[in-house]
């Protein structure tokens, strides 16, 4: 009986232990290299371009002349309907095919 109750005892003991053990994780930054470099016109990009998608996408495309971006960004308001206007349309183009130009 005695011998019982000192295996219970150690059975509840365990789980209390490991319990006590404080574990840290540390993890990676939120996708470090979907941020959008920084550059004239970047707020305007932010503001305009994060609302539907992170900037992911925008990073990962293959660099691009002006010609280029304006297609990206006319495609973004007429076939996905984004309501930029067409100053800030003409200020991420223009930061687009700088930053992330030819
Ligand atoms: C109204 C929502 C919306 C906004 C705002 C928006 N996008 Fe998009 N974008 C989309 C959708 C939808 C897709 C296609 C997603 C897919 O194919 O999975 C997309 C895809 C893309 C792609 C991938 C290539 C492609 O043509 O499909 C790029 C690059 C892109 N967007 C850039 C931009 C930029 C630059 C802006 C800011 C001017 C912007 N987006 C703002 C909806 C939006």
């Amino acid at each position: 009986m005695r011998r019982t109750l000192g295996i219970a005892a150690l059975v509840l003991a365990l789980p209390l232990a490991a319990a006590a053990e404080t574990k840290t994780i540390t993890l990676p930054p939120d996708h470090p290299y979907g941020d959008l470099k920084p550059g004239p016109g970047v707020e305007v990009a932010q503001r305009a371009c994060r609302s539907c998608h992170s900037t992911d996408y925008i990073v990962m495309q293959p660099r691009g002349d002006a010609k280029q971006w304006e297609a990206v960004v006319t495609k973004m308001i007429k076939v996905f309907g984004a309501s930029i206007s067409d100053e800030d349309a003409k200020a991420v183009v223009r930061y687009l095919s700088t930053v992330y130009g030819r």
